[in-house]
């Protein structure tokens, strides 16, 4: 009702806004008793004056011990702040009204327990939504889904234990997502694998987090625009050779998440001591992991090869030269660019060897990427291999047709004493044959697969604009500016007793 005769005072004179506030006085002092037994389930009106700061669209209500958002923000309202206040509970009535031009809010440090489902229905044009140091534990289902137009949403420093699948879904602009320093145990993959991923995701931030393992495989296929904004370091990963092998790859190709923070990319080592140890010091020590070196593209004559212009921005202008740094003709059939931005080449010769090069432009970024190619001669190591799986099909082609023969010959008759023996021989002759598929196939393959994720076949030379970083150190709350507030105040990285409760709820598998 407070906020009904609110909503009608913008236009008001002075002298009638002095009345108002006498009747809204009134109205507070009757309903105080009863705000005080209910916990104060309903906020005060807006006050421009003594507890926040009302420029234009603006509203600025931080650090004002609020326990509620203030009813009757105005329709214009853009930006509004409500950082440093104990606003512990977010409900749906938050706000009664559509506030329809509201691109920013701003929640962190309110020690936030519960957003209802219905937080955001009446705020649907949010671009920036940050919840980040509270007390949140579970993300709900469907619970961001209102928000289509949001870029960017800081979770970062609550104690995220549990993330329903669907709880990201509908951020169909979603650009940046900050969960780091939470206590989520498995890696969300859905969010940047192919086909299920957030289109537009190019910064997910899980560090500081109780990850025990990565989909290493999943990762290593990743477009590099989504591998470079993807921090996972300070985690409690395992120590392995793939780990550090794609940890190593990452860092070679001058990727931000690995680069950004070596020191912190660390694993812990098997065993009683559970040591931690730098991931890229696993060749050095302990595992002995092969060292990681830049790739040449290898392949013989008469094939094609598919060269790769995996840049580390989404969106770029790519443009590819020859060896000897030619550029690429249309007219050239040997090389042709594909629509994708990279570079089929074949059939082969053996002058094709050499470096080629990608150029890749955009507003804010170049990069030039270096692909060595050096090609056989197919006569001495192709040959022999061609023959050698030729010979392996051929003996796996005769295997089957033998396990088929036995299986058609030989079961029946355990069938009838055991039904289930039965199944089993059917299962084995199935796996074996899907073997020898895939092993034809997977030479078949060989050339493509090589060029685009197998290896990492670049020598990456990137020129890194200073004008990029500032946009992505910009006002828009980056990883550098967070991870600086978690190193620069211990108070806020202690762990209170509720914390701790989490922890052991934290071992129930993340429903992401
Ligand atoms: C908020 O509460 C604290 C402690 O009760 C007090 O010191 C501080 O002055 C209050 N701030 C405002 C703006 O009322
Ligand atoms: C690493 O993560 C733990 C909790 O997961 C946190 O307490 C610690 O501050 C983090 N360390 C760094 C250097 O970020
Ligand atoms: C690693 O190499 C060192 C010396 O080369 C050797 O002593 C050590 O046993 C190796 N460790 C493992 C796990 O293979
Ligand atoms: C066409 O591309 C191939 C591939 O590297 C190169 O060897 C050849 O010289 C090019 N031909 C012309 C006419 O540019
Ligand atoms: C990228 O290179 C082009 C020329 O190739 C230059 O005009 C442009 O300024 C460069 N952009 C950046 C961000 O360095
Ligand atoms: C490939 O190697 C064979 C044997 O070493 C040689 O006779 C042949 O000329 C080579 N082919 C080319 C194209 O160099």
């Amino acid at each position: 009702m407070m906020g009904g005769s609110f909503g009608v005072s913008q236009p008001a004179t002075a002298a009638a806004l002095r009345r108002r506030s006498v009747i809204a006085v009134l109205h507070l002092t009757l309903l105080l008793p009863t705000v005080g037994v209910s916990g104060q389930s309903v906020g005060s009106p807006l006050d421009c004056h003594k507890t926040c700061v009302c420029a234009s669209n603006i509203v600025s209500c931080s650090k004002m011990n609020l326990t509620n958002v203030p009813l009757a923000l105005p329709k214009y309202t853009a930006v509004l702040d409500l950082s440093f206040n104990s606003i512990t509970r977010l409900r749906a009535e938050w706000t009664p009204d559509h506030l329809s031009r509201l691109h920013s809010l701003l929640l962190s440090n309110n020690g936030l327990t519960f957003l209802s489902s219905e937080a955001f229905i009446y705020v649907t044009k949010l671009r920036y939504l940050d919840l980040s140091s509270n007390g949140l534990r579970i993300l709900d289902e469907f619970i961001f889904e209102p928000l289509e137009h949001l870029e960017v949403l800081l979770l970062y420093n609550n104690h995220i234990s549990q993330i329903d699948r669907t709880a990201f879904s509908g951020l169909d602009r979603l650009q940046r997502l900050y969960l780091s320093q939470n206590s989520i145990t498995r890696f969300p993959l859905e969010l940047v694998k192919e086909r299920s991923r957030l289109e537009t995701l190019k910064l997910l931030d899980v560090s500081s987090n109780r990850i025990k393992s990565l989909p290493l495989y999943e990762l290593q296929v990743l477009p590099a625009w989504i591998k470079n904004g993807l921090y996972f370091h300070n985690n409690s990963l395992s120590c392995s050779c793939d780990l550090y092998d794609m940890v190593a790859r990452w860092y070679l190709k001058e990727l931000s998440s690995a680069t950004d923070f070596k020191s912190s990319h660390t694993c812990v080592i098997p065993g009683q001591r559970k040591e931690k140890m730098a991931i890229l010091d696993l060749d050095k020590a302990y595992l002995n992991c092969s060292e990681v070196k830049t790739l040449d593209e290898e392949a013989y004559l008469e094939q094609f090869l598919v060269l790769d212009c995996d840049t580390r921005q989404r969106d770029m202008v790519k443009r590819w030269a020859l060896p000897g740094n030619i550029p690429l003709s249309p007219a050239n059939k040997t090389a042709v660019m594909r629509s994708d931005g990279n570079l089929q080449i074949g059939p082969l010769r053996l002058e094709d060897s050499g470096v080629y090069t990608c150029y890749a432009t955009s507003d804010s970024l170049n990069e030039t990427l270096y692909v060595t190619v050096v090609v056989f001669n197919a006569t001495t190591a192709g040959g022999l291999e061609n023959l050698k799986t030729a010979y392996t099909t051929l003996v796996a082609c005769l295997v089957s047709i033998v396990m088929v023969l036995i299986y058609l010959y030989l079961t029946p008759c355990r069938c009838a004493t055991c039904p289930g023996q039965g199944l089993e021989k059917s299962d084995a002759r199935e796996s074996l044959h899907s073997s020898t598929v895939s092993l034809s196939q997977a030479h078949e393959e060989t050339p493509q697969e090589k060029a685009e994720g197998g290896g990492f076949p670049y020598r990456h030379m990137a020129f890194r604009d200073p004008k990029d970083q500032m946009e992505q150190n910009g006002r828009l709350n980056p990883i550098g500016e967070e991870d600086e507030e978690w190193q620069g105040d211990s108070s806020e990285r202690r762990r209170s007793d509720a914390e701790s409760v989490s922890s052991v709820c934290s071992d129930t598998p993340m429903v992401v």
